[in-house]
């Protein structure tokens, strides 16, 4: 008979395997992003960003629990005094002082806006390597840069302009910038870039939030997307440059700082080269892991889904993905969560 209670049942256990993030059980990272989104899922369309934010906050921390490692969180939702859970510098897992130091890079709900207006590319999101892998970036913006995979190394680079860019990505596919897709953020801020963009003729695809998916559409042929450039969150950028190491392509990004507060919060972090253009590898180094579940359906994820089964039990659905930087391995998942009477 088994004797193990609920509780032995949820504790975090010891896996085996060689290095710290096989020890941290890579499909396991799913349920973390799983949790969020169902939790941030039943707040789709209602208007409410701060409530579908705290939904998959909450979800996440709880589902960490269950991890067996000694996490911390490097970017997450704020500093200490302004974020109640997953703040930066947090000890997440359910192993802390005996499991594999992990740090982890997290959104739990990356699109609050899209998910409170039920628009598209909601995601639950984080990264995961060995300790002191992930750049530890400050909450600023960024300026980014990024193509698929299977172009020549030094293709892109931010130190050039735009239409620089554009034309060495369009040369290296055979093709004309005409013929070229970018992906930008729709902002005040990149009116020259769009500008710059279509007067050499190319498509600018706008998205209106969630860069993360953003960026990630690059390394995916059916979305069409070529490019992505502009500024968004230096975070999202740390998340995006963590899926680019798994799945292929390149990734510039440059910290951007809009008062001495900001720049001050950077060096605090230790970064003393507020100028330096980071590469993939700088952004997010040695072996790495990628999870993402989509709350709202988009270019990478299927949305949340409430269904009704045949058995009268009301679900969830949700598709997610993992990969990893060592193997570049892509497991795509599909869930079903039953969930709680009161909120069928
Ligand atoms: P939130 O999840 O915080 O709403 O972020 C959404 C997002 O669009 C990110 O994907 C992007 O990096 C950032 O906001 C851009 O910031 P801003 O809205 O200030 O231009």
């Amino acid at each position: 008979m088994n004797s193990a209670t609920p509780t032995d049942l949820l504790a975090a256990k010891e896996p085996s395997g060689e290095n710290a993030i096989d020890r941290v059980l890579v499909l396991e990272m799913v349920r973390v992003t799983e949790a969020a989104a169902v939790a941030a899922g039943q707040l789709i369309g209602r208007g409410d960003e701060k409530a579908a934010d705290a939904a998959a906050v909450e979800a996440m921390r709880r589902a960490f629990d269950g991890l067996y490692m000694d996490g911390t969180v490097v970017i997450g939702e704020g500093e200490r005094d302004e974020a109640p859970m997953l703040y930066i510098g947090e000890k997440v897992g359910g192993a802390p002082g005996k499991g594999p130091k992990i740090d982890i890079a997290l959104d739990p709900l990356e699109g609050t806006t899209i998910t409170a207006k039920a628009g598209p590319n909601a995601l639950a999101v984080l990264a995961a390597a060995e300790e002191g892998d992930l750049l530890n970036a400050p909450d600023v913006y960024m300026d980014k840069l990024a193509v698929g995979p299977g172009l020549p190394a030094g293709v892109i680079d931010l130190a050039k302009s735009p239409t620089e860019n554009v034309k060495a990505v369009a040369s290296a596919k055979g093709r004309e910038p005409s013929d070229i897709n970018v992906c930008v953020l729709d902002r005040p801020r990149h009116a020259d870039l769009i500008a710059e963009l279509r007067a050499i003729g190319c498509g600018v695809h706008l998205i209106g939030d969630g860069d993360v998916a953003g960026v990630i559409a690059v390394t995916d042929q059916d979305t069409g997307i070529d490019m992505y450039m502009g500024q968004g969150g230096a975070p999202e950028g740390v998340l995006a440059a963590a899926a680019l190491r798994c799945v292929g392509g390149q990734f510039n990004g440059r910290l951007v700082f809009r008062n001495e507060d900001e720049r001050a919060r950077a060096k605090k972090w230790g970064i003393e080269d507020l100028d330096k253009i980071y590469t993939l590898t700088e952004l997010a180094k040695g072996d790495c892991i990628f999870a993402a579940t989509g709350v709202t359906s988009g270019s990478l994820l299927e949305g949340v889904k409430k269904r009704k089964k045949s058995t009268g039990a009301t679900i969830m659905t949700t598709e997610s993905v993992v990969m990893r930087a060592s193997s570049g391995t892509v497991r795509w998942i599909r869930g079903e969560h039953r969930i709680e009477p009161h909120r069928a």
